[in-house]
């Protein structure tokens, strides 16, 4: 796949010839760092066990690093996803794991709070007000500092290290500051938001400078790079050339260049289709439809319950569309994934309440004995299932107010096959940059995004497999391997110092 770090097939390396340490570890030259393991706990008998207790999670970023891990002195570093235990180091499908620890209070202060109640909201346009707490600010720095110490014991000498998302926005700093041999890259996996709104942040200079201990920081859009880059500039007074930030001591000289720039993430674009051509899956995709009893539209929404992606406002327009008589239950049904997400987070909960009040409002109102208006499901599914939903369904909804990319879209448009059905989609998903043949719209206009819907439930089939096409071909062109492989590449490349 990539090239751009040494593919070693020997075991890994023994040795303690590491700055600052002599103990007698195992030493990883390529190490990726995020706040989740990619596996996830699993009992007996559940769906993906091998008996070790552990199955990989879904998702494009472990299928694109997996290869990798196991192909060269690999390891992941990240939180196991149980406070208060401690799981030593271990492999799982041939990928090292070097689990940190998280004490009930660290998810508390740490993941809860600063992660998913201060950051979360602020980078995703103050959706839902960010709250500022000193105390989580704490934790968030002790347990970045825990994240930066994994990796400062077990990273080679000139190791290349990967760290993901907002949660370990310290990290690269505190791993520059101890390791200066690293290549040290960062890749934000949600928006960057304006320096007016990061303005908000009683802690944006020291977040700014623990991006900047990176050689190459990674976002999903050009906008959000930009965003970061006129925040380094503003609240550091960095000197900021084209994606260059030059990056000073205290004293003023130069230490390195840190790039910032757009890497848009993908999905597994070989496994979504071969699911989709499977009979099996065409079949479930089939009775699904059935089951429903053969509307003849089905409308699609999946998302994390999370208030970032506006599924009240689909639920509006839907509304409103049912009320008005353009679609009609029997005729339409709208089935809705989502999937239960930090839950214990007040605004989580009490965004489950609203959803789930107005579609027991909207089913109330508009159901028949035999049909329902929406099919709610408050659950996970493995991705058999979800790809069985896209092929079931006519429209897919992602209506986001802001998504750092929405991986849901380019699932469903892979997963299409025949070049049929429908993708509307908000102009504030990171996807809308990669999709233009989708219908673009701005989930706060009612009215533009019924328009939109209507559009999609009537389009000919001519139009339908016209923007279909230049979609799948997008992203069959643009799949996670590449995406992984460009980011390496680039963080790989030899920075040449712009100073004109
Ligand atoms: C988003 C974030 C990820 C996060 C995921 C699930 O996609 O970018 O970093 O892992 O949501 O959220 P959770 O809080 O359950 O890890």
């Amino acid at each position: 796949m990539h090239g751009a770090v040494s593919d070693k097939s020997d075991t890994k390396t023994e040795s303690s010839a590491v700055p600052g340490d002599s103990s007698d570890t195992t030493r990883y030259d390529f190490m990726v760092v995020s706040n989740r393991l990619p596996v996830d706990r699993c009992a007996p008998g559940e769906p993906g066990d091998d008996g070790s207790g552990w199955r990989r999670s879904p998702g494009g970023l472990v299928t694109a690093l997996a290869p990798m891990m196991t192909r060269t002195d690999g390891a992941w570093v990240g939180w196991h996803g149980a406070a208060d235990e401690t799981v030593e180091p271990f492999s799982h499908g041939g990928m090292d794991l070097v689990p940190v620890q998280l004490s009930s209070d660290d998810v508390e202060l740490y993941y809860e709070g600063f992660s998913n109640a201060t950051l979360w909201p602020l980078y995703h346009d103050v959706i839902a007000p960010p709250e500022f707490h000193r105390t989580w600010w704490d934790a968030y720095r002790t347990v970045n500092r825990r994240f930066a110490d994994a990796v400062v014991r077990t990273a080679d000498e000139g190791a290349t290290v990967w760290v993901q998302d907002y949660q370990l926005q310290l990290v690269p700093r505190m791993l520059r500051q101890a390791r200066p041999d690293l290549k040290i890259g960062f890749f934000n996996h949600i928006p960057f938001p304006p320096p007016e709104i990061f303005a908000q942040l009683p802690w944006r200079q020291a977040i700014i400078d623990g991006l900047l201990g990176a050689d190459l920081v990674g976002f999903q859009r050009s906008s959000d790079a930009g965003n970061f880059m006129r925040s380094a500039r503003r609240f550091l007074g960095a000197s900021v050339k084209q994606q260059q930030v030059h990056v000073k001591d205290t004293e003023g000289d130069l230490t390195h260049i840190a790039r910032a720039q757009a890497f848009p993430i993908s999905i597994d674009v070989q496994h979504i289709t071969e699911l989709a051509r499977k009979p099996e899956i065409i079949e479930r995709a089939r009775q699904i439809r059935q089951d429903l009893g053969n509307p003849k539209t089905i409308l699609l929404g999946v998302d994390r319950l999370d208030y970032t992606k506006g599924i009240g406002h689909r639920l509006k327009a839907y509304e409103e569309l049912l009320n008005e008589g353009h679609l009609k239950v029997g005729d339409a049904t709208l089935i809705q994934v989502a999937s239960p997400s930090r839950e214990r987070v007040e605004q989580y909960r009490l965004l489950r309440e609203e959803v789930e009040g107005t579609v027991g409002h909207i089913n109330g109102t508009y159901d028949t004995i035999e049909n329902t208006a929406v099919r709610y499901l408050h659950h996970s599914y493995p991705v058999e299932e979800m790809v069985a939903l896209y092929l079931a369904a006519d429209v897919m909804l992602v209506t986001a107010l802001r998504d750092g990319m929405n991986l849901v879209a380019k699932e469903y448009v892979t997963a299409r096959t025949n070049n049929d059905g429908a993708l509307v989609l908000s102009e504030f998903a990171g996807a809308a940059d990669q999709l233009k043949q989708a219908l673009l719209m701005n989930p706060h206009d009612i009215d533009g995004l019924k328009d939109a819907v209507m559009r999609a439930v009537k389009m000919s089939p001519k139009e339908s497999a016209r923007r279909m096409r230049a979609m799948r071909k997008q992203i069959l062109d643009h799949d996670v391997d590449h995406w992984s492989a460009d980011f390496l590449n680039a963080l790989n490349e030899k920075v040449i110092r712009d100073d004109s």
